[in-house]
């Protein structure tokens, strides 16, 4: 009777913070930040960067410059500045952006920007994105103008091209199929094959090269096989990679992985992320 009474205020105790979250809702503009500061690694690329080290009060202002065979661009301004960043755009010119990759002026962005991964979003998701970016602090810096070769593509990922609900996200392997989503992981971890990501045959195998101030990384193999991917990994073992950027045998992981905005995601949404990729198909 009595061990009853103390399991059960034991169990009341430990509800408790969860009830307080829950009824606390989250405005847009905290929803937003978390998307962009956490899973979306916006500034991972729209931040400048060193070596050294990323430069203080410079967030969002233009960041990394890809050049490779079919353009050379560079990460844009994405702070509210009216003339070199996105100030003047409206809140539709954003979603549209981000959506289609078209910008105001008609003019596509390279696929580097993940925008073959949005068309996911919930309609809130976006409209929080949009409300975050509104209060970020205008920072002048003009970014050097894109460069493109070809006529540049626009794909939309398998499985991206309808937007979810609400609903959606209270299951906990189609969230975690929706931040694995519009956290790009798979753009990284799956292959290039003549010139676009074989998500047909390798989804997962990894093996893309990373150059970078780390050097060249190679992406791992993130699919349940057993040998060559996370199949004998722990769920733990997975959370300290994705979070810390330590692989199995506790050896650092290199960039260019945002393993430090991954590490601000909630237990909840980390747990959703990794029941996903356990569910990638064991490719060796
Ligand atoms: C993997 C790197 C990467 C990530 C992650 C990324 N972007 Fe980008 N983004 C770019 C690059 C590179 C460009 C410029 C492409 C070009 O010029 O063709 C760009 C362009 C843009 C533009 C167009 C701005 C303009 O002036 O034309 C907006 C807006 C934007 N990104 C917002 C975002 C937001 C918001 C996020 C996170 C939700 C994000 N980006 C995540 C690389 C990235
Ligand atoms: C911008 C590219 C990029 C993105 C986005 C990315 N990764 Fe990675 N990831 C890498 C690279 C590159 C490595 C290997 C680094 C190394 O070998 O030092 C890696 C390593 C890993 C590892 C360690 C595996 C091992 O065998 O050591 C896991 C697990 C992982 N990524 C999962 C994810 C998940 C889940 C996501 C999405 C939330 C994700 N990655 C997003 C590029 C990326």
């Amino acid at each position: 009777m009595r061990n009853t009474t103390i399991a059960m205020a034991v169990a009341a105790a430990v509800a408790l913070p969860a009830i307080l979250q829950e009824a606390r809702a989250e405005t847009p503009v905290e929803r937003g930040s978390y998307l962009v500061n956490t899973i979306m690694t916006c500034a991972n690329c729209h931040s400048p960067k060193g070596p050294p080290a990323a430069v203080a009060g410079k967030d969002f202002s233009g960041g990394l410059t890809f050049d490779e065979p079919p353009f050379k661009v560079t990460a844009s301004n994405i702070t509210p500045d009216k003339e070199t960043g996105i100030g003047a755009w409206s809140d539709a010119d954003i979603k549209k952006l981000l959506l289609t990759g078209v910008r105001p002026n008609g003019v596509r962005v390279a696929e580097v920007m993940p925008t073959s991964f949005y068309p996911i979003l919930t309609p809130g998701d976006l409209n929080a994105i949009v409300a975050y970016l509104r209060t970020l602090k205008p920072v002048r810096n003009k970014v050097p103008d894109p460069i493109y070769k070809i006529a540049l593509p626009h794909h939309i990922v398998p499985g991206a091209e309808k937007a979810f609900t609400q609903a959606d996200l209270k299951d906990k392997l189609k969230r975690g199929r929706y931040l694995a989503t519009i956290g790009h992981c798979l753009e990284c971890h799956t292959p290039f094959v003549n010139g676009a990501h074989d998500f047909k045959n390798s989804l997962g195998k990894g093996g893309r090269e990373f150059p970078g101030p780390w050097g060249v990384s190679k992406s791992r193999n993130i699919t349940s096989s057993k040998t060559a991917g996370l199949g004998s990994w722990t769920d733990a073992e997975i959370k300290t990679a994705i979070t810390h950027g330590k692989d199995k045998d506790g050896k650092p992981l290199k960039g260019p992985m945002g393993y430090q905005y991954y590490a601000k995601m909630t237990d909840a949404d980390l747990d959703a992320v990794i029941a996903f990729v356990r569910t990638l198909p064991a490719i060796d």
